[in-house]
């Protein structure tokens, strides 16, 4: 949908005029709330990992409320890599749950009732999750 598009890239940079970059908190967030991931990363020392990870996951989302030309199939390809990661279903999918918690908290009274709809029933599309 048109306005979901709207909703979502106007998040993205609110945020961005908030806090430049967002991946390092996306990530602390991760870490805080499911530390057994981090150990996964230790290799990442210059984070290039994280970086590419935060966006793919950003660019399919945008690609899966746009023209849908690899989003959706691009995710269910990931899912299954990460899942040789040791990176379960429930577990990629909670990234981008993460990902809408970390961007409340950092908009604060500026994420309002719509945009917290939109990114629900967006991420919740997305991942095939309730
Ligand atoms: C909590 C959930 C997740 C965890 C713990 C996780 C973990 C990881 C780890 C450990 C790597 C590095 C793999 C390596 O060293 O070869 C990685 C890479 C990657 N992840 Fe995730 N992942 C998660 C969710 C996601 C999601 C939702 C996406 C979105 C599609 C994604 C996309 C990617 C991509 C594209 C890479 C490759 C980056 C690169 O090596 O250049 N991941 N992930």
């Amino acid at each position: 949908m048109a306005n979901d598009i709207t909703v979502i890239t106007e998040t993205l940079e609110l945020v961005a005029e908030r806090v430049g970059d967002p991946m390092p908190l996306v990530f602390q967030r991760l870490f805080r709330e499911m530390p057994e991931v981090e150990a996964l990363f230790v290799q990442d020392k210059d984070a290039l990992v994280r970086g590419q990870m935060f966006q793919v996951t950003v660019e399919s989302l945008l690609d899966f409320l746009g023209d849908r030309s690899y989003g959706a199939s691009l995710i269910r390809i990931e899912r299954m890599n990460h899942q040789g990661l040791g990176v379960d279903t429930q577990v990629f999918d909670r990234f981008y749950l993460i990902l809408v918690d970390a961007f409340r908290d950092i908009l604060g009274a500026e994420w309002t009732p719509e945009t917290d709809a939109v990114w629900t029933r967006v991420v919740r599309e997305l991942t095939g999750t309730v």
